[in-house]
């Protein structure tokens, strides 16, 4: 219990014998993972309906936590650690990056400033430069040059900080001061993800002033339609600045050609941002790079190890070939933050990088994955993924009830039923609620497609398989 000199608190002796419970109730959720239902099946309100209407006057003890956490909230909880999760993009963990992220807690800093634990900025450095060799990144986007990584929440967070840079570059850093007293465009395919329309409306841009390019056949920018729209809005006197490319789309995993959207930003003299916030834990292993090509024309990439790289949610690596701009952007330095490592110019205060001031430790959770698995670990798993992928894709092409929708260039496969929306929808409404596997959907070309998305940490081979059984058995029904 508590001492008499500090009541109420959880003593480390508490914490090291709840702490032990705590983890074997997280240990064994991940044996069990695989048998539950995959989507939760509460009704809305459910979860609520079981919890006090007021907060516990007096403390409680965590035995009767843990067993609301069983009685209540599991239940209520859609499983995506189990290995029959294919929905949506994965946000796998792992045991390193949950040891990690509760080292971070233990720890509890707060690194905005170099100064407010050194640590937590120079690790993060590291690991980011270790993550750009990882991915085989422009030597640009590391911290030897003139641009570096932070790691931020989300991919979204990525993208608004690429928008507000850019929005500053192309007005040379007047908008922060002024607001914006001309119309900025900025282009991204018909695919992109709705982070960033999100972001230029956060932004301050508008929507309305966000292109949407059409896609080829692939699903992938066309940088011919891109310079069209680009020349007709300067002759309608707007003013281009900003250019975001995905490496793996949401819908389709589609593949933007960096090269030739690079070298139109350059000619216009925009910035490039690289989306890459799934597919880019491919480029660990170097057969999947070519998705790569040209991105040292980039001003900016982000990707997700929060996503397919086992690294506890969230976690997202935000790359800038000029820091200088980005950290002109959002720099701003009140009295209470001053401190001789600012004014020395010798270290990274990441609060400049980022729109928050403060900032958890999350490189740990990302050095903890990266030292347990190892490079070699890591490619492993992409490989795994990427090939149940295109062996599910070729079971799919082959079976006369079901049609691909889209290639198949990772570890995401889209498929529909021949028979049309209709059928593909009931056969989606079947299999999620039969909890043997959980599969969203999308648009494509129209149409309502299957998305069956493979980068579990627990998927393995026959889950993939087994899930495939189950497509079939109901398509043949619907
Ligand atoms: C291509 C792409 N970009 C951005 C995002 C948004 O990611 P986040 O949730 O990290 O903001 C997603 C999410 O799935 C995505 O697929």
């Amino acid at each position: 219990m508590s001492s008499p000199a500090s009541p109420h608190h959880m003593t480390p002796d508490e914490f090291e014998q709840i702490g032990r419970d705590v983890m074997r109730w997280v240990a064994d959720y991940h044996r069990n993972v695989e048998k539950y239902p995959v989507l939760s099946t509460v009704r809305p309100g459910e979860v609520r309906s079981q919890l006090p209407d007021h907060p516990p006057l007096r403390g409680e003890s965590m035995d009767a936590v843990l067993k609301d956490l069983d009685r209540i909230i599991l239940p209520g909880v859609t499983h995506w650690q189990s290995p029959n999760f294919f929905a949506y993009f994965p946000a796998n963990t792992s045991g390193p990056a949950i040891l990690g992220d509760l080292v971070s807690s233990g720890l509890g800093v707060q690194g905005m400033l170099w100064a407010t634990s050194p640590a937590c900025t120079e690790l993060e450095t590291h690991v980011l430069d270790w993550m750009a060799e990882m991915l085989g990144l422009p030597e640009l986007f590391t911290s030897r040059s003139s641009g570096g990584g932070v790691i931020l929440d989300s991919a979204s967070s990525a993208s608004l900080g690429a928008i507000l840079a850019a929005r500053e570059r192309a007005t040379q850093f007047r908008s922060n001061e002024e607001g914006l007293s001309e119309r900025l465009v900025g282009y991204v395919s018909d695919q992109a993800h709705s982070s960033i329309e999100k972001g230029m409306t956060v932004a301050g841009i508008g929507r309305s002033n966000l292109r949407l390019i059409g896609t080829d056949d692939r699903y992938a920018m066309r940088p011919d339609l891109l310079e069209e729209q680009i020349r007709k809005d300067r002759s309608a006197g707007l003013r281009p600045f900003f250019v975001a490319a995905t490496v793996g789309t949401t819908s389709s995993h589609a593949m933007d050609p960096l090269r030739s959207i690079g070298e139109v930003c350059r000619r216009e003299g925009l910035w490039f941002h690289v989306d890459a916030a799934h597919a880019g834990t491919a480029a660990i292993a170097p057969e999947f790079r070519a998705m790569h090509d040209g991105l040292e024309l980039a001003d900016s990439y982000c990707f997700n190890p929060h996503k397919w790289m086992f690294t506890t949610f969230d976690c997202d690596c935000f790359y800038v070939a000029d820091r200088a701009s980005l950290i002109k952007t959002l720099s701003i330095l009140p009295e209470y933050l001053k401190n001789k490592a600012t004014e020395s110019g010798a270290v990274i205060d990441y609060r400049d990088w980022q729109i928050p001031l403060g900032r958890r430790f999350r490189s740990l959770k990302l050095w903890f994955v990266i030292r347990w698995y190892g490079v070699e670990g890591l490619q492993y798993f992409v490989r795994q993924h990427v090939a149940a992928a295109q062996e599910f894709a070729r079971w799919v092409e082959a079976d006369p009830v079901f049609e691909l929708a889209a290639p198949t260039p990772l570890n995401l496969v889209t498929f529909r039923h021949r028979k049309g929306d209709e059928a593909t929808r009931t056969l989606q409404e079947r299999l999620n609620a039969s909890g043997d596997l959980y599969l969203s959907h999308t648009l494509l070309g129209g149409k309502h497609t299957l998305r069956m998305s493979i980068g579990g940490t627990w998927t393995e081979r026959r889950h993939v398989e087994r899930a495939w059984r189950r497509i079939q058995e109901e398509g043949r029904k619907v």
